[in-house]
């Protein structure tokens, strides 16, 4: 159960009148490790209310995420930024670790875009590189959903036949190829970490239909389809799993490389 001081209902009041300005708000974006610049390098006009600002919301504390909401515009579009996220391996419960896209859904979001740091498992994939998400699988044995339904946010049993919008995704990558970029496509795997995988666990995964694994996304991806928000997900690919050859992999390379593709994302 989630503790009583976190609520979307409440972090979702407690921003309004300080954003009035950007609401409705057209989009919402989550920023994945490493991926903070993007608001500063593309929003105008912007208004930054730290989560500990936030009545409602829990305090982020990986030091790789700045724990923010930013709003702002771009091409004249309304759009709240959630500058780092929060994680199962905090020790947050799913409930909590769903509380900023929940509060964007209470505070008029309809579209969400979601980014994040993975590690690629499909051979074929760069470290580096970019992919679209199409499908997910949740491997973290838990739900955001799990307890009472709040039937105001959405259904008891939603739906998981179509997670990722189809239109969005076309639009992505029709956004890409006209910058020239690489855009894979893929099915991302969320695990709960912090460890990262053993060859064995990654093997597991790979064969499991997943392209890329990663500690966040699919709770939040959940939540989000719980409340009919249409949603696009990209991952920044920062490192490559192989079972057979695998390489180490530190926090450092994982923030290093997601900073690098940071700029590619926002374009
Ligand atoms: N595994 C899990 N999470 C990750 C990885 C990985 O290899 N890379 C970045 N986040």
């Amino acid at each position: 159960m989630p503790t009583p001081d976190i609520s979307p209902a409440r972090a979702a009041d407690s921003v309004k009148d300080r954003i009035s300005r950007f609401l409705p708000a057209d989009v919402g974006v989550i920023l994945g490790t490493g991926l903070g610049g993007f608001a500063q390098a593309v929003l105008q006009d912007t208004c930054k209310l730290a989560y500990r600002q936030i009545d409602g919301l829990p305090a982020s504390t990986v030091h790789s995420h700045e724990g923010a909401l930013i709003a702002g515009t771009l091409h004249g579009r309304r759009v709240l930024v959630l500058s780092g996220r929060f994680h199962l391996y905090e020790g947050y419960t799913p409930a909590e670790v769903v509380c900023g896209v929940r509060m964007l859904g209470l505070l008029g979001v309809q579209r969400l875009i979601l980014t994040n740091a993975a590690g690629a498992l499909n051979p074929q994939f760069d470290a580096g590189g970019l992919m679209l998400v199409t499908d997910h699988i949740n491997h973290t044995a838990v739900s955001p959903l799990a307890g009472p339904n709040e039937d105001a946010w959405g259904p008891r049993f939603p739906d998981m036949s179509r997670v990722y919008d189809p239109d969005l995704a076309a639009l992505a990558l029709e956004a890409a190829a006209k910058q020239g970029l690489r855009l894979e496509r893929g099915v991302y795997a969320q695990v709960p970490g912090p460890q990262l995988e053993t060859p064995a666990e990654t093997r597991m995964l790979r064969l499991m239909g997943a392209d890329a694994v990663g500690m966040s996304t699919v709770m939040e991806a959940i939540a989000a389809t719980h409340m009919g928000l249409d949603m696009l997900a990209i991952s920044c690919l920062t490192n490559k799993n192989l079972p057979d050859c695998m390489q180490e992999t530190t926090l450092e390379d994982v923030v290093a490389v997601a900073e690098q593709s940071g700029n590619a994302l926002a374009r």
